[in-house]
């Protein structure tokens, strides 16, 4: 691999468990980490150990079950979380704590009821305090998305001088342009002094469909490191999802930029965590969707049937899935016909293949799709067997 790596912080134990009715026990939650481990993601964000004992008690037994990635607890900018986190993670190998107050207007005033200044401080005592703990201390600016940059710098530059080695920019509700957030991660870089201490993290949520292309934006103006989860579960409309932002940095060697995961892992993890959380990944869903590599109409088949590049830009075993699926809708052609048919073990001429086509389509006007058992009936209809 050539190029700059840019760490994959996988948040879909904590963010993306936050969703409504995805609630894992905890040997789901080890079962999820152990695959995220395989998978190759450089930190696991294991929970919020605050929160319940339960989640306290995952973020322990992952961190037990773990040891190649980073494992990462939640806290907010509170004395109590940030013990709790530091006891959750003893026996991790490689802990950090994620630690962090919100920074735009209208958290500070709605939220905090303080003044900027208190934040700074605040943020500072938490990171001073979480260092107190662990070497590796991540900062999170939440609702950074909607925080003046000027402001947003100087917190950054409190929270590094107070410790921090990952500073977190997330756009918390989902509402910046590609470029704008790209510009944001731009001006921290340009900004912050002792930047290149730290690295520039990319949180971004999904509201207007623009997670992924946020954190893109991100990591091309100098962000080290991508959080995400799988399948882009998370809050309301979700977080940026993980084998989006991977496979985009693979399909595009051009842009010099890496990630250690096993792609071959991505499409059996999206129907593990889909499984687990009882959340299914909707069928247009890039990468992982069951639609993402089949073929339904006439044009497309034929040219897929002639070669796989005319339709396709990612090799579906480079993620798991096994083949291409040609599809057989009132859309298709007798390309595609024949092709299936003969993977079933009719070689039809071109004369029965006009005779079938015909039947063909009278089925499929009926039905929204013609499987195998359908093509064996036609066959019977018109009187044809396997060669
Ligand atoms: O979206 C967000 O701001 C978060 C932080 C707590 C990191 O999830
Ligand atoms: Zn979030």
């Amino acid at each position: 691999m050539t190029g700059r790596k840019i760490q994959i912080f996988d948040t879909t134990l904590r963010d993306g468990e936050q969703v409504p009715g995805c609630k894992l026990n905890t040997p789901e939650k080890v079962e999820i980490a152990k695959n995220l481990e395989r998978l190759g993601v450089d930190v696991i964000e294991a929970g919020f150990p605050i929160s319940s004992p339960g989640d306290f008690n995952s973020v322990m037994e992952i961190a037990k079950a773990v040891t190649e990635p980073i494992v990462c607890g939640l806290s907010r900018a509170v004395p109590k979380d940030i013990e709790t986190a530091a006891e959750a993670l003893k026996f991790a190998k490689r802990p950090r704590i994620h630690t962090g107050i919100g920074t735009s207007d209208s958290h500070i005033k709605y939220k905090f009821n303080a003044t900027r200044e208190e934040i700074i401080e605040r943020a500072m005592a938490a990171v001073k305090y979480a260092k107190s703990f662990v070497e590796d201390v991540e900062f999170y600016a939440e609702d950074a998305g909607r925080t003046d940059n000027e402001f947003l710098a100087r917190v950054c530059e409190a929270a590094i001088k107070a410790g921090a080695t990952v500073l977190n920019i997330p756009d918390t509700t989902g509402y910046c342009l590609p470029h704008e957030y790209g510009e944001k991660i731009k001006f921290l870089k340009e900004n912050v002094k002792g930047i290149d201490k730290a690295i520039l993290s990319t949180h971004c949520h999904n509201d207007l469909g623009l997670a992924t292309a946020n954190s893109i934006a991100g990591v091309l103006n100098g962000a080290g490191q991508i959080e995400c989860t799988i399948n882009g579960i998370g809050e309301r409309a979700g977080n940026t999802s993980l084998e989006e932002v991977v496979m985009i940095m693979r399909q595009h060697p051009y842009l010099n930029l890496y990630t250690g995961v096993n792609t071959p892992m991505l499409y059996p993890i999206s129907q593990l965590v889909s499984e687990r959380m009882q959340m299914f990944v909707q069928p247009n869903k890039a990468i992982v969707g069951s639609n993402a590599f089949a073929h339904s109409s006439g044009i497309h088949q034929d040219g897929m049937i002639k070669n796989r590049e005319t339709y396709e830009i990612i090799d579906p075993k480079d993620v798991g899935v096994d083949e291409s699926l040609i599809v057989l809708t009132a859309r298709s052609g007798r390309a595609a016909l024949a092709y299936r048919a003969q993977n079933i073990g009719y070689s039809l001429s071109k004369e029965e293949l006009d005779i079938v086509y015909a039947h063909f389509l009278k089925i499929a006007d009926r039905k929204k799709e013609v499987h195998d058992i359908d093509i064996h009936e036609l066959m019977k209809i018109v009187n044809i067997s396997i060669a």
